[in-house]
């Protein structure tokens, strides 16, 4: 495994979050398991990403969002589907940016530190896997170039990771 530790500005985000896809792509490299992998993306995401206080994964499990590895605070463990960021999110299959949470009608406060969130669904093709959700403890963190940019390490994240389970770590 390779990790570099670059750090970038985000002052030109398309031009970073390609590094940082470059750098996840390698991260990920030769490895399918679900969990290693989504144990490594959310630790990549916080650590490069500045003002961040949570970031990580829910999985699509029977029907419901579960928390699987992320960086950051004790997070709440189920959400529906249509619940709170991360649950309308993946009802609806589109990334949501909340520039603040506490305007957010039924944002689930996991952490009061977050005010504001970025949701993410992952898709493999037309199925739905999970939430990407990232949180920042400064309104307005998140904007049109986050989404693209957080959209493609997604992708890049689903389709390095062995889903055969159906998102269960255990076969
Ligand atoms: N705020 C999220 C819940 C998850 S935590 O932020 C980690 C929501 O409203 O769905």
């Amino acid at each position: 495994m390779h990790y570099s530790s670059a750090r970038y500005a985000f002052g030109d985000k398309a031009a970073d979050y390609g590094r940082l896809g470059q750098e996840l792509a390698a991260l990920l490299a030769g490895e399918r398991d679900l969990v290693a992998n989504a144990a490594n993306t959310a630790a990549l995401l916080f650590d490069a990403l500045p003002e961040l206080n949570w970031a990580g994964f829910y999985f699509l499990r029977r029907g419901e969002l579960v928390v699987g590895p992320f960086q950051g605070k004790p997070a709440c463990v189920r959400i529906a589907l249509g619940s709170g960021v991360c649950g309308t999110a993946a009802a609806q299959r589109r990334t949501l940016i909340v520039p603040d949470v506490q305007a957010f009608p039924g944002h689930i406060a996991c952490d009061a530190a977050s005010r504001s969130e970025i949701v993410v669904p992952l898709l493999s093709g037309a199925a739905l896997r999970g939430v990407l959700d990232i949180d920042s403890p400064r309104v307005g963190r998140f904007d049109e170039a986050d989404a693209l940019g957080l959209e493609a390490l997604a992708r890049l994240f689903v389709s390095a990771s062995d889903w055969s389970a159906g998102g269960s770590p255990v076969a």
